[in-house]
C-alpha cells in the first residue's frame, strides 16, 4: 500500500481524485454536445486530447498555443489546488463544445453520460505498453505515493489492479460492450501510429466536422506528431510540478512495442495467460492482436 491511496467503490485512487470529487463527478451536468475522451491511463490520452480539441475548434492553432492542453480539455476527476487545476471547475467554466478527459471505468461515470448521450471516444493501447509507460510515469511523478519499487513489483501491481484508477482489465471490460453504440467511437493507439491522418479523418467525420479541409487535417496531424508534441510546452506537461521530466517525461518514447524492453520471457507468458483468462469473451472481437 502506498501513502495517499484509497478505494472508491472498489477502485484504487490517489489523493488527486478524492472521494468527494468522485461523488461530485457522478452528479456532473453533462451536455449533449460534450465529447468525452475515455482512456485507461497512459493509452495516449494527451495525444487524443490535442487532436479532438483542435478538430472541435476548427484547428485554431493560435488558441491551442495560448494554454496547456489540460486547461483546454479538463481531467474530470482530477483535483489539485496547488495547480489550481480542478477538473470539475474547469469543465463547468468552459464554453461548449467541451472535450472532457476521464480515466474512469463505466460504473463511475457521470450518470447523465447515459441519458444525454454525448459523443464518447474510447482509446485503447496494448496493455503491455500501457504498463511500461505507467511504470515510468510512477517513477517520475510525485502523485503516486512516492513509488520506489522496481519493474517486477510494478508489473504485479498492474496485474492486480493495485494502481491508480484500478485494473486495466476491469476498465476494458466495462467499456467494451459500448463499442457498437452510435455515439461511441473506439480508437486504438496502434492504428494511430500506423496512419494518423486516416484516424484523424475518421474522427473528424465522427465529430461532424465536415468543414475541415484535407490540408487542415494534415496540419492537425503534423501538429500532433510525437516530435511536435514533445517540444510543445502546451502539450508536454513539463510545467507540471508533480512530474519530474528529467526522470521520465510524459512524452517519453511514443512507440509501439516498448514492452519488449521490459518483460522477461516468463513475465510475458504470465501476462498472456492472465490476459487470456480475463479477456476470454472479448478477444475474438478485439481488432488488434496485442
Ligand atoms: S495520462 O497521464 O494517462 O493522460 O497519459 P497518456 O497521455 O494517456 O499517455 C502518455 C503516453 O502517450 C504517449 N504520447 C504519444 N505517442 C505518440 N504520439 C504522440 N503525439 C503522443 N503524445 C503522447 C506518451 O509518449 C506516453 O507513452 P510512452 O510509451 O510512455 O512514451
Amino acid at each position: 500500500t502506498l501513502p495517499g491511496q484509497h478505494l472508491y467503490h472498489g477502485v484504487l485512487f490517489f489523493g488527486f481524485s478524492p472521494p468527494e470529487t468522485l461523488d461530485a463527478v457522478r452528479d456532473f451536468q453533462v451536455k449533449s454536445d460534450d465529447v468525452f475522451l475515455v482512456t485507461y491511463p497512459k493509452a495516449g490520452t494527451t495525444w487524443m486530447q490535442e487532436i479532438v480539441w483542435l478538430l472541435l475548434n476548427d484547428a485554431n492553432f493560435s488558441l491551442a498555443a495560448s494554454s496547456p492542453v489540460y486547461m483546454r480539455s479538463p481531467f474530470l476527476e482530477f483535483k489539485d489546488d496547488t495547480l489550481q487545476e480542478v477538473g470539475l471547475d474547469i469543465a463547468n467554466a468552459l464554453p461548449s463544445p467541451r472535450v472532457i478527459k476521464t480515466h474512469l471505468p463505466k460504473k463511475l461515470m457521470p450518470e447523465q453520460t447515459f441519458e444525454k448521450k454525448p459523443k464518447v471516444i474510447v482509446l485503447f493501447r496494448n496493455p503491455k505498453d500501457v504498463c511500461c509507460s505507467y511504470y515510468n510515469f510512477y517513477k517520475s511523478s510525485s502523485s503516486f505515493g512516492d513509488f520506489q519499487g522496481d519493474w517486477p513489483e510494478f508489473l504485479e501491481m498492474f496485474l492486480e489492479g493495485h494502481v491508480d484508477h484500478g485494473s486495466w482489465f476491469d476498465f476494458t471490460k466495462s467499456w467494451w460492450p459500448m463499442r457498437d453504440a452510435t455515439n461511441f467511437r473506439f480508437v486504438f493507439y496502434e492504428a494511430m501510429k500506423i496512419n494518423l491522418l486516416e484516424e484523424i479523418k475518421q474522427l473528424a467525420a465522427f465529430l461532424g466536422k465536415t468543414n475541415l479541409s484535407p490540408e487542415t487535417l494534415s496540419k492537425v496531424a503534423e501538429h500532433c506528431s510525437f516530435e511536435s508534441m514533445k517540444v510543445n510546452p502546451m502539450t508536454n506537461h513539463e510545467d507540471v510540478y508533480s512530474i519530474d521530466s528529467s526522470v521520465s517525461p510524459l512524452l517519453r518514447k511514443g512507440t509501439v512495442g516498448d514492452w519488449k524492453n521490459y518483460f522477461t520471457v516468463q513475465q510475458n507468458e504470465e501476462f498472456d495467460q492472465r490476459y487470456k483468462k480475463e479477456m476470454a469473451d472479448l478477444i475474438p472481437t478485439i481488432p488488434f492482436k496485442f
